[in-house]
């Protein structure tokens, strides 16, 4: 059975005022649950706060992006080891605004979720096609180049202590969403992907969906078979829409 997950990727979002006062509602309407883990992934100068902030809450914190380096003379970046230090438990590796605007490449992709994992942090691998990929029907073809560039690196075992997020590049902040038949088609296809090599890991793998997830149709996405939860960004910011959506995850029926 696969506890869903729900995070919340704020991206270049928030305040210290901002923050307060999102993360005091969620914490007051967010209990921990068999169903359902929450996280939530606040630009990196906020995470001490955020950690303090969330101390005896069932929200756990996440990075959005970590170095493939363990230190040294890296202007800007942060290491793995760092975000573990301060509280967090995840990191997302991968999302596509990485990988278009600091060309981040599937193999160095695959080298943060290796040091993600050295560090004690659970990786959330981001996947995904662009729309040209899917008019051209390569949505499968680039979708599983991302995957296998990490399965051949970190081996199919890693798996086990990572989750994937499927989030077509087309469906982010556009209010887009793939239809249940695109998101299930995929989801199924990662999870076959990763059964190739290993099937009692795939079985066990939680694969999210992101793209424009809101609270009013976040029961229907959790509702099919190979999707364990979202990868939530516009609507993470709002905490009336963020609950709404932890609380879709918590009614979908156990996989
Ligand atoms: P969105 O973003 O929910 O605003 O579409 C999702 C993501 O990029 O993780």
């Amino acid at each position: 059975m696969r506890k869903a997950l729900v995070a919340g990727n704020w991206k270049m979002n928030g305040s210290l005022a901002a923050n307060r006062e999102l993360l005091s509602a969620l914490s007051g309407a967010i209990r921990g649950s068999d169903a359902v883990a929450v996280a939530v992934c606040p630009p990196a100068v906020y995470l001490p706060e955020v950690v303090a902030q969330l101390q005896a809450t069932a929200i756990a914190v996440g990075g959005q992006d970590c170095s493939d380096e363990k230190a040294g003379a890296f202007t800007g970046e942060i290491a793995a080891d760092m975000l573990r230090e301060i509280g967090c438990q995840y990191v997302i590796v991968g999302h596509s605004e990485r990988r278009a605007r600091q060309r981040e490449d599937s193999a160095w992709v695959a080298r943060k979720f290796i040091a993600a994992q050295s560090a004690g942090l659970v990786p959330i691998l981001c996947v995904g096609e662009q729309l040209e990929d899917r008019e051209a029907g390569r949505t499968e073809a680039v979708v599983a180049e991302q995957l296998d560039a990490v399965l051949d690196a970190a081996g199919v075992d890693a798996f086990d202590r990572a989750v994937v997020a499927y989030e077509p590049v087309w469906a982010i902040g556009t209010g887009l969403t793939a239809s249940p038949e695109q998101a299930a088609e995929a989801h199924a296809f990662i999870r076959n992907r990763v059964a190739e090599r290993n099937s009692q890991v795939a079985e066990a793998l939680r694969i999210l969906y992101g793209g424009s997830v809101k609270a009013d149709n976040a029961a229907g996405l959790f509702a099919l078979p190979d999707i364990d939860g979202g990868l939530i960004g516009g609507a993470s910011l709002d905490a009336d829409s963020f609950i709404g959506i932890v609380n879709a995850a918590a009614a979908r029926v156990h996989k």
